[in-house]
């Protein structure tokens, strides 16, 4: 087929082969190469996809005359290949985190704007029709004037020696509340602990502060014996929670909440009424949100438009896991472990 887009990707371990069964599957794309410093992995994809090139070195990718690459390798080598990627003129989408500190986000947000290419950054719920039907709900106004959210990562492992949980799991739970909720946080603390590795935090409580007085918090752990992944949004009309784990009904409607009655002089006290009302399970029409994501980035280079996930919304995210991060160091410098230390947004 003409007129397909010639990809690259970079990274084929645990979360590269996903994305590359997804663009392979695509009409919009081609996957024209691989690369990852395992040969053992590139073997697993010459396995499945023939006609893929695979190479231990990733800049042989410059020689090809591709289009498009997309970087899967460990968080900490993201800014690296990022930026060889759009130097070497290809659109680039970077795996989450985009980058391990807000300064190289920026660099390499500057430098696809300078080069007029496409940075985009894999928060894959931005993807979700979950999380879309979640934001659309919010937007209607139906649960009220928002009080808090409350969103839960956990589970046991897989530990990360050059990354700590926040960096690791994270990322989407922030994703996901600038994006349901449309604003950027105005204050960001963190608490956490480091159990199993020295200094690796493996359980941490993020804790954010959005215009209008909503309230946001994120628990994340590698170190929770059951798999939760879950979003709580708790309104003045009604509550949901969201179970991104549960397979056909991940959200629920509340319609439950406490209405404070009018203070009435015999009682001497305001008086509260609590609702038990209806669940409602909005139908979802959901399919796999890498492939939405992947899509996305084909049709964004094809049409010339900025993704959702764009670059600068990278940076943003890594804006606020870095205040996270300063957080949790101020926290442990002042030998407060189960104190506060407060960041505020600039
Ligand atoms: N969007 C999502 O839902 C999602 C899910 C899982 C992982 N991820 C992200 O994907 C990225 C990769 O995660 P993973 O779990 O696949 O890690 P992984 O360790 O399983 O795989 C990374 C691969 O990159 C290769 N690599 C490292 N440096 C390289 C280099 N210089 N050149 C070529 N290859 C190199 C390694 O050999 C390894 O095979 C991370 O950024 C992670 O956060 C995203």
């Amino acid at each position: 087929m003409t007129n397909q887009i010639r990809l690259g990707v970079i990274g084929c371990g645990y979360w590269g082969p996903n994305l590359i069964r997804n663009f392979v599957e695509f009409p919009g794309s081609e996957v024209v190469a691989a690369a990852d410093l395992d040969s053992s992995r590139l073997d697993t994809i010459k396995t499945r996809y023939n006609s893929i090139i695979t190479t231990t070195h990733y800049p042989d990718l410059f020689d090809m005359h591709l289009d498009a690459v997309i970087v899967a390798t460990p968080p900490a080598t993201h800014y690296a290949i990022g930026r060889d990627c759009l130097e070497h003129g290809l659109h680039t989408l970077v795996e989450k985190p985009m980058t391990l500190n807000r300064l190289d986000a920026e660099r390499l947000v500057d430098l696809a704007a300078q080069k007029g290419l496409i940075l985009m950054v894999g928060h894959t719920f931005e993807y979700n029709a979950a999380v879309r039907t979640l934001r659309q709900i919010i937007a209607s106004g139906t649960l009220g004037d928002i009080y808090y959210v409350d969103a839960i990562r956990v589970n046991l492992g897989l530990f990360q020696r050059h990354s700590n949980v926040i960096w690791d799991l994270a990322p989407h739970d922030i994703s996901i509340l600038r994006y349901i909720l449309g604003a950027e946080p105005v204050q960001v603390s963190a608490n956490g602990s480091a159990h199993i590795l020295p200094n690796v935090v493996d359980l941490a409580y993020i804790n954010l502060e959005f215009p209008n007085n909503i309230t946001a918090h994120v628990h994340v752990s590698w170190l929770n014996p059951s798999k939760v992944r879950q979003i709580t949004v708790v309104g003045s009309q009604k509550m949901l929670v969201y179970d991104d784990v549960e397979p056909l009904e991940k959200i629920r409607i509340y319609d439950k909440g406490v209405d404070k009655l009018p203070y009435t002089e015999s009682f001497g006290d305001f008086q509260l009424s609590y609702r038990y009302g209806d669940i409602t399970i909005p139908h979802i029409n959901f399919t796999e949100p890498l492939r939405n994501e992947c899509q996305h980035f084909v049709e964004s280079i094809i049409h010339g438009t900025q993704p959702q996930s764009s670059g600068y919304v990278g940076l943003q995210v890594v804006k606020i896991l870095e205040m996270a991060e300063q957080s949790l160091n101020g926290a442990a410098m002042q030998e407060k472990p189960n104190g506060y230390i407060t960041v505020h947004n600039q």
